[in-house]
């Protein structure tokens, strides 16, 4: 008798696939089954070694906060009695129904008062990791998905910068096109380590990866208003992300360096805007 090899189509195996992470999600009472995939970036990267507290943005249903929630507390169990109490805050768009451990912010995380309140929960403290797994409403359209997630990543990038304490790390979705290692450049001028990850649970098919980002260097310190640098329009035209970017610069390089300001900054606004390395060679 012959009998014929079994042989799994791409589609079949991405059924299997997604079937036992849902399953799993299902068994541990996670709401989603990316729980999985935070998790493998920790075991990966030890992200939650240390970490007392922790932002997750773009959290809905919530599993994420979930698993954030439950490591943070075991944690802290298992750590001395005088060990900072373990918080988690989340924020989505969309309602999530409660997690022990967790405050909710029900906001758009790319509006400043949304940022405001996040800065507001942690009384002057600060967090130890951000996380965003945020996706927006996909067209269809490829570069205008594209565009809207990285608007996503550098809303939670500006938020970081405020709640961030140096050290610290910051996990967020992307989608891996051409220019993937332009922003991996980027946020080598905020993180000292900056990793293009993508997880097991995550499918092979898909765009999605992630970026791990370890050893903040801390928030940049003030400088020249955006509007008086010669780059001001197309900071303007990229909003919050734009003048952090400057700010960002004008912090991180000596004043020395700093000789003609000005041409710099809309340089690095270029950089920002349409991937311009030259303001670094
Ligand atoms: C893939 S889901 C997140 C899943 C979540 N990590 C979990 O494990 O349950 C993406 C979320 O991004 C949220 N989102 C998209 N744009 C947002 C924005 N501008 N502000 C806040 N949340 C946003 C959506 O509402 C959605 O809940």
């Amino acid at each position: 008798m012959c009998i014929a090899p079994c042989v799994l189509s791409p589609a079949k195996r991405l059924c299997i696939l997604q079937d036992i992470y849902y399953r799993k999600a299902k068994e541990v009472g996670f709401r989603a089954r990316s729980a999985f995939k935070l998790l493998q970036l920790d075991e990966e990267f030890g992200l939650f070694q240390g970490v007392s507290r922790a932002v997750d943005l773009c959290a809905a249903p919530g599993s994420w906060s979930q698993l954030l929630s439950r490591q943070l507390r075991h944690r802290a169990g298992s750590a001395q009695k005088d060990a900072p109490a373990s918080s988690v805050v989340a924020v989505d768009l969309q309602e999530m129904a409660p997690i022990d451990g967790v405050t909710q912010i029900q906001g758009d995380i790319t509006a400043p008062s949304t940022a405001a309140s996040i800065i507001q929960c942690f009384e002057g403290g600060r967090a130890d990791l951000v996380v965003c797994d945020g996706a927006p409403d996909v067209t269809g359209l490829h570069d205008v998905d594209e565009y809207v997630q990285a608007q996503l990543l550098l809303a939670a990038l500006h938020i970081t910068m405020k709640v961030l304490k140096t050290g610290g790390g910051f996990v967020a979705k992307v989608f891996r096109g051409a220019d993937i290692s332009l922003l991996q450049a980027h946020l080598r001028l905020f993180f000292s380590a900056v990793t293009i990850a993508k997880p097991f649970s995550s499918r092979e098919s898909s765009v999605e990866a992630f970026v791990v980002c370890q050893g903040f260097l801390g928030e940049p310190a003030p400088g020249p208003s955006t509007t008086e640098a010669t780059g001001a329009a197309a900071a303007c035209s990229l909003g919050d992300a734009g003048e952090l970017l400057l700010q960002s610069f004008h912090g991180r390089v000596p004043a020395a360096e700093r000789q003609g300001a000005s041409a710099s900054a809309a340089g690095l606004a270029a950089l920002a805007a349409a991937g311009d390395l030259s303001c670094f060679d």
